[in-house]
């Protein structure tokens, strides 16, 4: 089957994405900021809905916002064959992350309509609700929703972090958004998806540095992510004197350099660079510089391959903030906010891509995904794999994320030639 990706069309509409942005201009590249359910998000959304509108294909969204865009197959009522990512970016971002597995399929999609051919079943592209964490402290929200993997009264309840005036939660941004609704209809029926595949930039170096087109990637690392509230005691700069400080922040500061050091730790005992950990994060109060800092909080991202490693690490922090807060005469909170398990790709898709790529004779290389995915929480209600594209330098979450527009058809290519074997089972 001849299939032809557009990719001067493509290009042309990433960079038109990426205009959907409320970040300050950057000297280092296109600086994307586009948190979930702002103006920007709502243009972006509307936009979208408009190229595939364009192209006759079904529309529909959920209460927490996902957009399934389906071009329906010859037998509508078999699962469908299910593709997509997120268009939300976090602050002061590039212009790849998540809109090349959204463009890039509605892409697929438009050149599998081109081709001529028709699918036993549909395909569908669906774009994700808030895959960052930015507003609401927990990443993955529509694909979490959609595979019941979160409350839907807890995430209802959950703060807006980012529009600190509106005091809001979740379930009032949404409705003032327009997508009304119970999110417990959110779900979707076991075997909704017959496979579900995402197109992605790696956001490491390894293609690059191999020189290698195309990622298969068989696993995708378990992220857990944690806040912390410590309280101390506040004052005056000049006044309280040091000896009667519990100052919040210094607390703060050795916890940051507990974490490093246990994950550090975890790296040398196990021989990988498996363990990454990051305090992303970190509001201090009141933040005067002529203040002694009386509360800090702060968000905590930390993933493995293996979750029990990360939990022993974890284990490890919290016998130093026991020692710290009781040395320091402060309060240490943690609240856990999600903790996640690996998700595994599915040995039939694997081979599917396998199979595309040898009919492309493109060599891809194997690998697991250190960043986490939709495809994560996909794969709890649907076999999943994923396709990376290299990206240069490994660079990702910064303005000068780059994926050659090269990479990018390439990458659309294998995933329509994909989705089309798939469709056709
Ligand atoms: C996704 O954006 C991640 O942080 O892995
Ligand atoms: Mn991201
Ligand atoms: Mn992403």
């Amino acid at each position: 089957m001849k299939i032809d990706i557009d990719a001067a069309r493509l290009s042309e509409e990433l960079a038109e994405l990426a205009r959907f942005t409320h970040a300050e201009p950057s000297p280092e590249g296109t600086a994307v900021t586009r948190v979930v359910f702002t103006e920007d998000d709502l243009r972006a959304r509307a936009w979208l809905r408009g190229l595939a509108a364009e192209e006759g294909f079904a529309i529909r969204e959920d209460a927490v916002g996902n957009t399934f865009i389906r071009w329906v197959g010859i037998e509508p009522d078999l699962p469908a064959v299910g593709t997509g990512s997120h268009i939300d970016a976090i602050p002061h971002a590039g212009m790849y992350d998540g809109t090349v597995g959204v463009l890039g399929g509605l892409e697929a999609m438009r050149a599998l309509k081109r081709s001529g051919q028709r699918f036993r079943r549909s395909i569908e592209l669906l774009l994700l609700t808030s895959e960052e964490p930015t507003r609401f402290g927990i990443g993955c929200l529509g694909s979490r929703l959609l595979s019941g993997t979160l409350d839907p009264q807890r995430a209802d309840s959950m703060n807006d972090t980012v529009d600190a005036e509106s005091q809001g939660t979740l379930s009032d941004v949404r409705n003032a958004a327009g997508f009304t609704g119970d999110l417990a209809s959110v779900r979707l029926e076991p075997r909704f998806y017959h496979a579900w595949l995402e197109l992605h930039i790696e956001q490491g170096a390894l293609l690059e540095r191999e020189g290698l087109p195309i990622g298969i990637v068989t696993s995708i690392a378990a992220p857990a992510g944690y806040r912390f509230t410590i309280s101390g005691f506040g004052g005056h700069a000049g006044a309280l004197l040091m000896p009667d400080r519990r100052d919040a922040l210094c607390a703060a500061s050795e916890l940051i350099l507990s974490i490093e050091r246990h994950a550090l730790a975890a790296n040398a005992a196990s021989d990988t660079s498996d363990t990454v950990a990051t305090v992303g994060t970190c509001g201090v109060f009141p933040g005067a510089v002529n203040s002694v800092p009386s509360r800090v909080v702060l968000q905590l991202d930390i993933r493995d391959t293996d979750p029990a490693r990360r939990e022993s690490v974890m284990q490890s922090v919290r016998c130093d903030y026991t020692e710290i807060a009781g040395r320091r005469r402060v309060q240490i909170e943690e609240e856990l906010v999600n903790a996640d398990a690996p998700a595994q790709s599915a040995p039939h898709i694997v081979e599917t891509l396998d199979a595309v790529c040898a009919e492309l004779g493109i060599s891809p290389k194997k690998m697991v995904s250190r960043a986490y995915h939709d495809s994560l929480f996909m794969a709890r209600i649907a076999p999943i794999a994923m396709i990376f594209i290299p990206c240069r330098g490994g660079v990702s979450h910064r303005p000068d994320e780059h994926s050659s527009p090269e990479d990018i058809a390439r990458g659309t290519l294998v995933l329509a030639h994909a989705l089309a074997r798939l469709a056709a089972e």
